[in-house]
């Protein structure tokens, strides 16, 4: 059937896919208009498999119907659908893959609230499990604003509970556990027995799922596969509000987790994944392991786990993640690559073997198991190294930094700007910039100032406006970007950066370690000024 839709001017995908509150997604027609956007840049799709899941939230299971009717409608062959629409991110990516589908729809909003009220998101990925590139989704972006029609068959609600196959139409539906295949390829990846034994010996972790998507993935894998108890699971049944809760892995919403393992009670290990399951917060017993960190180490010893025994070929790290990574890809002599914000750039540099392990400051981390980052993965990682290492989280933290010295590391977020303000502070930034080259800001001179542009390596493209680079002769560094995923107004992140050698101080508390460069990163911006914020409304 074919439906007259009206184009969107407000359809411009993020650095995640097109993310906005429910209440824009409910406006007749839209999602419509942005599914068919998606469909009609695909070429060559008839007959071909599609993955649809979604993490869960309010409005999943309607916009899973609304996408299975558009499929069969745009001449696929074939759905494949999680259990109840749930599918992790990373899961979907692999699905995508395992099932050599064209492509997959993940409707997610990731860490962002969720119920009535709460916000939506739909990304496309493509053939190689991985979010759609640049190209792809500024030309989808260009179709939203002109498209008129979209085709949609008509026929029953389809029952997303019952695992099996029907057809309808010419379509082949299939609901499958959404689960089992990814709980296998954890198990070729990860030495299980290792894991196992581990907790025989009485190895204790909490894992908080934030009433997301990871639930079911959790307890299979965790309790079922490798025997952790029951305790361990925190907040494992997926909810469409996420328990009224901001599902997002970080010290502020996972802020009991965190208390619980900075006292005297704390079992091992703590972790905790977000929404649609892909980013990950790993805490040891007494100690936070930021995300840049969690790339070193993992990378430094990703050789320890059975899937990566041969080691790794390159590693990559978004602009704005600190530059741990960096010392440890030069000491197994691979190279680094710096890539913008985004998973979706990591893709070409899976695809063409250059790299095994990526990560962003943001809470991800991830390999070339699967083209998204991957929550669930991250602490297999860890857990699978402290049970071939025999060591806490603590003890592999202050070893690593004892080898190759320690990044310090902070985030500042100033949400919610009016957006003009926001681009006003960006823009003058920019313009100061140059004259900032030379400059000493309390004793330490600045070497570089840029905005940072991205060539692709493998495609050749070139994404600028990356975000603004301020760089230290010392190594140390102060960053400034825009967000591409906040829902209201803009958002203003600073990432602020300094090295401490291996011989130097390395267990100083972070904020103090960089008191010096934020009050620096303060004043070169005016931020405070310009946005009448007395403070970030987040510190990571
Ligand atoms: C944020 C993170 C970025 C991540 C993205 C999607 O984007 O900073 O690293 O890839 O979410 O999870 P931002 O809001 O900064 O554009
Ligand atoms: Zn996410």
């Amino acid at each position: 059937m074919k439906m007259s839709t009206k184009a969107y001017n407000d359809q411009k995908p993020g650095t995640s896919g097109l993310r906005k509150k429910i209440s824009v997604f409910k406006q007749k027609n839209y999602l419509e208009n942005y599914i068919q956007s998606i469909f009609d840049c695909l070429n060559n799709k008839q007959g071909k498999t599609l993955i649809i899941g979604g993490d869960g939230r309010y409005f999943n299971e309607k916009a899973i119907q609304i996408a299975i009717k558009m499929a069969a409608a745009n001449g696929f062959g074939k759905v494949i659908i999680g259990q109840n629409g749930l599918l992790s991110t990373p899961a979907a990516s692999h699905l995508i893959r395992h099932n050599k589908a064209f492509g997959g729809i993940i409707l997610s909003a990731s860490h962002n609230p969720g119920g009535e009220n709460g916000d939506f998101g739909i990304k496309y990925n493509i053939s190689n499990g991985g979010p759609a590139p640049q190209k792809l989704t500024d030309a989808i972006y260009k179709r939203t604003q002109i498209i008129e029609e979209y085709f949609i068959d008509e026929f029953k609600f389809i029952d997303l509970s019952n695992i099996g196959s029907t057809k309808i139409n010419n379509l082949e539906i299939e609901i499958i556990n959404p689960v089992t295949d990814y709980a296998f390829l954890m198990e070729e990846l990860f030495d299980f027995e290792a894991i196992k034994a581990m907790f025989q010996g009485g190895f204790e972790m909490r894992f908080d799922a934030m009433h997301a998507v990871n639930g079911p993935y959790a307890e299979q894998i965790f309790c079922d596969m490798l025997g952790a108890s029951k305790e361990t699971l925190l907040n494992c049944t997926p909810s469409t509000n996420f328990g009224g809760f901001h599902p997002d892995p970080n010290l502020v919403h996972a802020k009991e987790l965190y208390e619980l393992m900075m006292s005297k009670n704390a079992p091992d290990f703590g972790a905790a994944t977000d929404g649609d399951g892909d980013r990950n917060l790993i805490i040891g017993r007494g100690i936070f392991i930021t995300p840049s960190d969690s790339l070193a180490i993992l990378a430094a010893n990703l050789h320890l786990i059975k899937g990566y025994k041969n080691g790794i070929s390159g590693i990559a790290r978004s602009m704005p993640t600190s530059m741990a990574a960096d010392r440890v890809a030069d000491a197994l002599g691979v190279p680094i690559y710096e890539t913008p914000t985004g998973w979706k750039f990591f893709g070409n540099l899976l695809d063409d073997g250059r790299i095994t392990i990526c990560g962003e400051e943001s809470a991800g981390t991830g390999s070339n198991h699967v083209r998204e980052k991957d929550g669930i993965w991250a602490v297999l990682a860890w857990l699978n190294i402290l049970a071939v290492k025999k060591q806490s989280a603590k003890q592999v933290a202050n070893e690593h930094w004892a080898k190759f010295g320690r990044n310090y590391y902070t985030r500042f977020d100033y949400e919610e700007i009016e957006l003009d303000k926001a681009n006003k502070l960006m823009k003058r930034l920019n313009e100061k910039l140059d004259s900032l080259v030379g400059n000493e800001e309390e004793g330490i001179k600045i070497s570089t100032a840029d905005s940072f542009s991205y060539h692709d390596p493998v495609d050749g493209s070139l994404s600028e406006n990356q975000g603004l680079r301020i760089l230290f002769e010392n190594g140390s560094r102060i960053i400034f970007r825009m967000s591409g995923t906040g829902t209201i107004g803009a958002t203003i992140r600073i990432y602020i950066e300094r090295f401490e050698p291996a011989d130097g101080e390395i267990n100083l508390d972070t904020q103090v370690a960089l008191k010096q460069l934020i009050d620096i990163a303060k004043s070169i911006s005016d931020i405070e000024e310009l946005t009448g914020r007395d403070k970030p409304s987040v510190i990571t």
